[in-house]
Order: structure tokens, then C-alpha cells, then sequence
């Protein structure tokens, strides 16, 4: 007889009385209560005893054996397979494992170390002070529910991947709009298309900086960015910022110091709108420093009365900023979408690298 104890709840979200035959007969093999080539007990009597149709203790002996627990065969009685062939019940190998540090790349470990902003609580609040949160009746709902019916329409001739670099018609769509709003001139081949502009950060930071290297860093800035840098073993140089955005004259002229990211169009989180003056600065130290320029125009739509400034890399001549753009303020994060504009020379690169964690771009959102 199955000795009826409680199965464990190894897997969340399981439920039905299959389930819980599947759990429970895996439990006692795992515990040795069933020892290997041992008898299970039959359908017909297991189905009895726990009051079930002798259909669904058939199902969870069927995927018993297909996981290689059970070995049946037509007309004979369901056996427990050998220990070689049944692996270890869920659960007793990350326990094992919890007892001692994994073992972990350079990048694993320092990623460990790296201490992370707290998630927003999910718990309704009186005053919501979060930024950069859009309220929900601002956004277009319908616009967007049409736009998204006429696309998914559309795009039915074909359900293969689009190249990594996203949606030919977005990218024009997007150096369009970057001309217009942002005095950008780029090809259309520039832009790359991510998920939102934390992920174009990061292969900026994992191409564009060796471990030893320096950055530049606004302070006080983007948490989440400088976590990027720091998690490639790059050093951190924290550079003051003012009421009119990064000091300029403050730049490090450290021979290390491969890359600056900064938030010239709305200083993150004080605001300023980095001058003229300092934005030449910035480029020429760059020059000078032969450093890249990675500039997260984060929420750049935004100015109130008057035009907003246009983007650095506008007046970049040398080929050294990366723009990152995103829809998260403008449209809503929950979107994920976000673009890259590189400099010709770091198109192939940033595509590769984009290719290999996520194999292509998403179209249909
Ligand atoms: C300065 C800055 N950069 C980047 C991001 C990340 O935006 P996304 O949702 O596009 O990943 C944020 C998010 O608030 C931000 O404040």
C-alpha cells in the first residue's frame, strides 16, 4: 500500500489529482520508500485507494516513466528504475549545493557583491513618490490596442525572426522622429532596437570596458547604469554634478578612463540641462582621452515651454557618443522598448552582441 503522507510542493502551481500521484510516488522513490526496482503499486489499486479515475494514475505513471522513474511495459506492472536512471528528486540538489558558495565567473562573483536598489513595493501607497512612473490614463489605449491589431494584420505573411537590430520600418520610423525632435542625423543603420535603455546599457558597458579600466560617472546618477560599469570590474570615477548637469571641469584625467556616461538633457535625478559650453568640453576631453561618450537621453521628450535641447551626440563630429533612447517615460516601461544610435564604427559589434543573449528583436510589441 502507498503510505499517504503529503506531497511536498516542489513545484509551484501544481495542483490536480495527478499531480499530486505524480508527487507523491517521485517522494517516496526519492526517499527510498520505493527502492529501486521495486513494484509500484497497481493502477487499479492506487486508483481505488485515493479515489480517482484509474486514467489519471495511468497519465502520472506515464510521465513517472518518461522521466525515467518507472519503467512499464504492456501487461506488466509499473517497476522503480534503477538509481542510475532516475535523477534526483527537485529539490535535493539545490539543497546540496545551497551549503557551499557556487562557483562563479569573475563576473558572476563581482555581479554577487554588487548591492542592487530595492524593487518599489507592490503594496498600494497614499503618496506615491516613485519616478518615472506614468500614470495609467495618460497612456493611449486605444491608438495603441489599433495600431497593435493592424500590426499583428500585418505581419502575418511571415512569423520568422526579425534581424537583431529590430524592425526596418521602427528604424526608420525612429530616425525620423530623431531628426525632428532630437537634431539627430544618423542612418537608419545605426540604430539598434533593445528593450528598454537598461539593456542598451549594458553592452556598452561589456563591450566598451576591460576590468582596471576607469569611467566617468555623474554623482550623484543613474544607480543602475553605474552598476552596469562597475559589474566589468571597471573603477568608478564619480564626477560632481551641478544645477546645469556634470562639471565639467571636474573631468578625471586619468589615463585609464575609457568611457563617461552621462544624462546631458535632464541630469539624472537633478535635472539640469547641460550648457553649451560644458557639452564642447565634454567632446574634447573625450578626444583627448580617445574615450567613448555613452549619453541616456532617458526622458529627453520632456521640456516644459520651450523646444528640448538637442541631443550630444548632434554636435558629436568625432564619431564618440552612443545615444540611448527609450519609450519607458514617454509611452510606458511596461513596454520594454528602448534603441541604441552607435557610431558606424560599433554597428557590427553591438549586433553580435545583442544576437548572442537574445538571438533577435521583438516586433509585435
Ligand atoms: C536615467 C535612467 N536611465 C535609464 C532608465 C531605464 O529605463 P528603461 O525602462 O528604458 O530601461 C531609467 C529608468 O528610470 C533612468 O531613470
Amino acid at each position: 500500500m502507498v503510505q499517504s503522507r503529503k506531497p511536498t510542493d516542489c513545484h509551484p502551481g501544481a495542483t490536480g489529482a495527478g499531480r499530486r500521484i505524480y508527487d507523491l510516488l517521485r517522494n517516496q522513490i526519492a526517499d527510498g520508500t520505493l527502492v529501486p526496482g521495486a513494484r509500484a503499486p497497481s493502477t487499479r489499486s492506487l486508483a481505488a485507494e485515493l479515489a480517482v479515475s484509474r486514467t489519471t494514475v495511468t497519465a502520472a505513471y506515464e510521465q513517472l516513466a518518461a522521466e525515467g522513474f518507472l519503467v512499464t511495459a504492456m501487461g506488466r506492472v509499473a517497476r522503480v528504475a534503477s538509481p542510475l536512471a532516475a535523477p534526483a528528486a527537485p529539490g535535493t540538489n539545490a539543497s546540496r549545493r545551497a551549503r557551499r558558495a557556487p562557483s562563479l565567473s569573475g563576473f558572476g562573483r563581482r555581479l554577487t557583491g554588487i548591492g542592487m536598489p530595492a524593487l518599489p513595493d507592490a503594496e498600494p501607497v497614499r503618496f506615491d513618490f516613485l519616478y518615472g512612473a506614468v500614470a495609467s490614463r495618460d497612456f493611449p489605449t486605444l491608438v495603441w490596442r489599433r495600431a497593435y491589431q493592424a500590426e499583428l494584420l500585418r505581419q502575418q505573411r511571415s512569423l520568422y525572426y526579425v534581424p537583431p537590430e529590430g524592425d526596418a520600418w521602427l528604424r526608420s520610423a525612429l530616425q525620423g522622429y530623431l531628426r525632428r525632435a532630437r537634431g539627430l542625423a544618423c542612418e537608419a543603420e545605426q540604430i539598434l532596437v533593445v528593450h528598454g535603455s537598461q539593456q542598451a546599457i549594458d553592452p556598452c558597458a561589456r563591450l566598451l570596458l576591460d576590468a582596471g579600466d576607469a569611467f566617468v560617472f555623474e554623482d550623484p546618477g543613474y544607480l543602475m547604469a553605474r552598476r552596469c560599469f562597475e559589474a566589468t570590474g571597471a573603477r568608478c570615477l564619480t564626477t560632481p554634478v551641478d544645477e546645469h548637469g556634470l562639471d565639467t571641469a571636474s573631468l578625471s584625467q586619468d589615463e585609464r578612463v575609457r568611457l563617461a556616461y552621462v544624462t546631458p538633457s535632464h541630469q539624472f535625478p537633478l535635472g539640469g540641462v547641460l550648457p553649451i559650453g560644458r557639452r564642447l568640453d565634454l567632446l574634447q576631453w573625450a578626444a583627448r582621452h580617445d574615450a567613448w561618450i555613452v549619453e541616456d537621453d532617458y526622458d529627453g521628450e520632456f521640456r516644459y515651454g520651450q523646444r528640448p535641447i538637442d541631443a550630444l551626440q548632434s554636435i558629436d563630429t568625432d564619431g564618440r557618443v552612443i545615444y540611448i533612447g527609450t519609450f519607458s517615460k514617454a509611452l510606458s516601461p511596461q513596454l520594454r522598448l528602448g534603441y541604441l544610435v552607435l557610431p558606424p564604427e560599433l554597428v557590427p559589434v553591438f549586433r553580435q552582441a545583442k544576437r548572442l543573449p537574445a538571438t533577435r528583436a521583438s516586433i509585435i510589441e
